[in-house]
């Protein structure tokens, strides 16, 4: 039986899971236990951080630098979610390199990530237009609760009561993991300020050696305009069939917190994040 924190959210291992049939603490314990192999890559976020967006990236990355693999699924196929459906996933047949996408915290993921050296990329925002763009799809994907009010989504973020808990504990688990994996970090506002030069960088850490013509091909296919009427690359499979209300390329911006944060919410924010991240090496743009 789950340990249910609300109708739709079950706690393990202290954080929060949404309740659906695809995830639960059998099968994400399973997932310590799958196949890893040394090509692998794994792109890592806390919800709402650019997940879609770097999903686009290393696909057309990995498309340029194998042309012989171009596949004709979408990027839901292409770069499974490790809580979603992938224990199915690890049974099919796919070409190396393989991606994977996750949420999931360090201590939560296949053990032989490490030990082989998979290469992880790790993509972060800044944590106030996290809370308002997981606000909005809180209203989109059926799987979790609709929020009473943003005052109350608000409060419930900031006591990690949202799907895969606490922004601050994420991303400071991933920062601990700097020195034991080979992980590469990306801040979600230096791609909105410079893609190409984030997608360079990616390359560089993958090794993937792309002419100037392939990575040009790779930021054209990953602005947000394009990707919104991409329909390998906008999730638009998961709002046909009405698992989620509205598309997931909804603003893309940085700074679309000021529309819904009062004053003292910004305020407490602060404080918090002061609380919280101050002794880390880390620094967030607000607004562009
Ligand atoms: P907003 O809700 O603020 O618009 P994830 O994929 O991790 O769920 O993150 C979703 C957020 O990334 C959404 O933020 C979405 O609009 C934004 N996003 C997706 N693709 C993007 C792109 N190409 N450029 C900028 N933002 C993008």
């Amino acid at each position: 039986s789950l340990d249910l924190v609300s109708p739709y959210l079950f706690s393990y291992k202290g954080r929060c899971f949404p309740v659906q049939e695809l995830m639960n603490p059998k099968d994400l314990d399973a997932l310590q236990h799958v196949d890893v192999r040394p090509s692998d890559i794994y792109m890592i976020t806390y919800p709402k951080s650019g997940s879609a967006w770097m999903q686009q990236i290393l696909v057309k990355i990995v498309d340029a630098a194998h042309p012989d693999m171009e596949e004709e699924a979408d990027n839901r196929a292409r770069v499974p979610f490790l809580e979603g459906n992938t224990l199915d996933d690890f049974r099919r047949e796919r070409p190396d390199p393989r991606l994977y996408a996750t949420h999931l915290p360090p201590d939560m993921l296949p053990t032989g990530l490490k030990a082989k050296g998979v290469k992880v990329v790790y993509v972060m925002r800044n944590p106030k237009d996290v809370l308002v763009s997981l606000y909005h799809f809180s209203h989109s994907w059926k799987m979790l609760e609709t929020p009473k009010s943003f005052e109350a989504f608000f409060q419930d973020f900031m006591d990690g009561k949202v799907y895969m808990g606490l922004w601050f504990d994420h991303v400071r688990a991933y920062q601990n993991e700097k020195d034991k994996m080979d992980v590469h970090y990306v801040k979600y506002e230096d791609m909105l300020k410079d893609l190409r030069g984030e997608v360079v960088k990616v390359c560089d850490f993958l090794g993937k050696d792309l002419t100037d013509e392939a990575i040009d091909h790779v930021v054209e296919m990953s602005t947000f305009k394009n990707m919104k009427t991409n329909p390998k690359a906008n999730y638009k499979d998961l709002v046909e069939k009405q698992r989620y209300s509205s598309p997931t390329m909804r603003k893309g911006v940085a700074g679309d917190w000021k529309n819904f944060f009062t004053v003292a919410q910004n305020e407490y924010f602060d404080r918090v994040f002061e609380e919280k991240m101050s002794d880390l090496p880390l620094s967030f743009t607000w607004e562009i």
